[in-house]
C-alpha cells in the first residue's frame, strides 16, 4: 500500500545555466513578473503542501540559497558539491531528510511555467495508479535536447532515453520527459542506489530510475501534460523573454476573466501578485509591479507603472510612474507624475502634470495640479498648491517636514522652507519664499516689493527716447 502523504518536494538548481551567458545572476535567479526561476517553481510547489521543500543548489550557492530564504523561509538548501547528475542531485537532497515515507515530487529549478494545478494532477495520478514513479511527459513538435518517452506495444512506460543516448529510433519519438516526477521514496531511494554513470555524459541519470523500476517489476506510470508549454525549461535569455510572453497572456486571461478590462494585452504586464478588482481598467503600455493592487473602477493607463502601489476605487492614475504609493478612492493622477515610497493620496485629491510626491500625505480633496515637488509634508482636506510649488524639505544634511492645513492656498511658484507650518484657511503669496510658519486664515507674503523704473528701457539703449519697434524696422 502507497502512502499517500506529500513527503518532500525537491527542487534541482545546481546546475550553472552557461547560456544564459551572466557572470552575475545565475539562471534559477532571472526574473519574469515579479518571481525569478525559481520562485515561480518554488510557490507553485509550496501549493501542494509538502512536509519539506528541499532544492538543490550548488554554482553561486550562496546568492540562490540567500534568495530562498526570502522567499520561503520554510524551504530548505541542500548543496551538491559537483553536479554529477540528476540522479545524484536527488540522491544528495534525499540524504539529508532521514526515512521518508510516501511521495517525493523532483522539479527541475528552470520551470517557471509548470502549474501549481498540474502537479496536483500528476500527483493525483500517482496516488490513483499506486504507482512507484509517475512521471510528467509532454508531446514537442521539435523534441531536440529532451529525453524520450519509450513506451512498449501496450502504452506502458518501459523507460527514458536521454537524447545523446539515443538510436534514430529513439530520437523519432516525439513524447519526451518534462523532468518532473511524484515517485515513492521507498521505491526511489531503492533505484538511485542502482544508478551508474555508464552513459553519453557519465552522469548518474535520474531518468534511469524508470528502467530499474521496470526492471524489479514495480508500475511506472505518466501524466501527459495538457498543455506542452508548461514544461519547458529556460536555458537561454531568448527562451526566458518567451516564458515572458507566455506568463503575461497567462496572467492577464486570468484578470480578463475575472472582470477586468485590459485594452492591450501585449503591452500589459502584471506580476503575479499583483491583485486587481473587476470592473478595473488598464489601458495600453501598463506594468504592474511587486504588490501592486487596483480596485473596482480604477483606470490605469496608458502608459503607467506600479511598483508596490495601491490604487483606489475610480481612481485615475494616467501616464505615471509610481513606486511605493497609496492612491486614495477617485482620485486623479497624472499626466507625467512621479510619486514616490510613502506618498498617500487621499480620496478626491489629485497630483497632476510634471508633479513628484514623496512621503507625503495629500488631504481628502486637496490637489497639487502643476509642475510641483512635495516631499516629507502634510496637506490637510480641500487645501490646493499652485503651480511650481516646490517644498524644499532638503537643507544639504536632513530632511525637515512640512505642515499644511484643511483650505490652504499656496499661491504659483511658492518655495516652502521646512521645516514650515501653513494653518488652517492661510493662503501665501505667489513667488514667496515661506521661511517661517503662517498662522491660521493669514496671507504669508515672502518675496521683494515689485517697484517700476519708469523709462529705463530707452535709458539703456541711449536713444534718447526712440520707439523699440521703430528702431527694429
Ligand atoms: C533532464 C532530463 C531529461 C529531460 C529534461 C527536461 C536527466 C538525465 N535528463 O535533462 O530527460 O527531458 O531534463 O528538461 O535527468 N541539476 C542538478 N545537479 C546535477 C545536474 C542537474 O541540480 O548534477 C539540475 C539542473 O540545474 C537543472 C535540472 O537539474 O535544473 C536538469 O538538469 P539538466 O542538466 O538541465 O538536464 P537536461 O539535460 O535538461
Ligand atoms: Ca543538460
Amino acid at each position: 500500500m502507497i502512502d499517500a502523504r506529500l513527503a518532500a518536494v525537491v527542487v534541482l538548481a545546481a546546475g550553472e545555466g552557461t547560456r544564459m551567458k551572466s557572470t552575475r545572476t545565475p539562471k534559477v535567479l532571472h526574473e519574469l513578473l515579479g518571481r525569478t526561476l525559481l520562485g515561480h517553481v518554488v510557490a507553485a510547489n509550496r501549493s501542494l503542501q509538502p512536509d519539506h521543500l528541499v532544492v538543490v543548489v550548488g554554482h553561486a550557492r550562496e546568492q540562490v540559497t540567500a534568495h530562498l530564504a526570502e522567499i520561503d523561509p520554510a524551504a530548505t538548501a541542500v548543496v551538491q558539491e559537483q553536479q554529477n547528475g540528476t540522479g545524484h542531485a536527488v540522491r544528495v537532497a534525499l540524504e539529508g531528510l532521514g526515512e521518508l515515507e510516501g511521495t517525493v515530487v523532483v522539479v527541475p529549478g528552470d520551470a517557471p511555467l509548470l502549474r501549481a494545478e498540474t502537479l496536483r494532477l500528476l500527483v493525483d495520478e500517482h496516488h490513483a495508479r499506486g504507482a512507484a514513479t509517475t512521471l510528467l511527459s509532454a508531446h514537442l513538435d521539435d523534441p531536440t535536447g529532451y529525453g524520450r518517452i519509450v513506451r512498449d506495444a501496450a502504452g506502458g512506460v518501459v523507460a527514458i532515453v536521454e537524447h545523446k543516448d539515443a538510436d534514430a529510433q529513439v530520437l523519432a519519438l516525439t513524447e519526451v520527459n518534462a523532468g518532473v516526477y511524484a515517485f515513492d521514496a521507498a521505491h526511489l531511494r531503492d533505484a538511485l542506489e542502482g544508478l551508474t554513470t555508464d552513459n553519453a555524459q557519465g552522469e548518474e541519470y535520474l531518468t534511469d530510475v524508470i528502467a530499474l523500476h521496470r526492471a524489479a517489476g514495480l508500475p511506472v506510470a505518466a501524466h501527459v501534460a495538457a498543455d506542452a508549454v508548461e514544461t519547458n525549461g529556460i536555458n537561454d535569455r531568448v527562451q526566458l523573454s518567451q516564458a515572458r510572453r507566455l506568463l503575461r497572456d497567462r496572467v492577464v486571461e486570468q484578470h480578463q476573466r475575472a472582470g477586468v478590462t485590459v485594452v492591450d494585452p501585449e503591452t500589459t504586464w502584471i506580476d503575479v501578485q499583483v491583485a486587481i478588482e473587476a470592473d478595473a481598467e488598464l489601458r495600453p503600455g501598463c506594468q504592474l509591479h511587486g504588490l501592486t493592487t487596483v480596485a473596482a473602477g480604477a483606470v490605469v493607463g496608458p502608459d503607467t507603472t506600479l511598483l508596490d502601489t495601491e490604487v483606489g476605487e475610480d481612481a485615475t492614475v494616467l501616464k505615471a510612474h509610481c513606486v511605493g504609493a497609496v492612491i486614495g478612492p477617485r482620485a486623479n493622477v497624472g499626466p507625467y507624475t512621479y510619486l514616490r515610497p510613502g506618498t498617500v493620496l487621499g480620496r478626491g485629491s489629485k497630483a497632476g502634470g510634471f508633479v513628484e510626491i514623496k512621503a507625503s500625505t495629500i488631504g481628502e480633496g486637496s490637489k497639487v495640479p502643476h509642475l510641483s515637488y512635495v516631499g516629507d509634508a502634510v496637506i490637510g482636506e480641500r487645501s490646493n498648491v499652485g503651480a511650481a510649488t516646490v517644498v524644499v524639505n532638503y537643507d544639504g544634511r536632513a530632511k525637515h517636514r512640512t505642515t499644511i492645513g484643511d483650505d490652504v492656498r499656496i499661491g504659483s511658484d511658492t518655495m516652502l522652507v521646512a521645516p514650515v507650518t501653513v494653518g488652517d484657511g492661510a493662503y501665501t503669496a505667489a513667488g514667496s519664499v515661506i521661511t517661517d510658519d503662517v498662522p491660521a486664515g493669514a496671507l504669508g507674503v515672502g518675496r521683494a516689493r515689485q517697484r517700476n523704473i519708469e523709462g529705463w528701457v530707452a535709458r539703456r539703449r541711449g536713444d534718447g527716447g526712440h520707439h523699440h519697434q521703430e528702431k527694429q524696422s
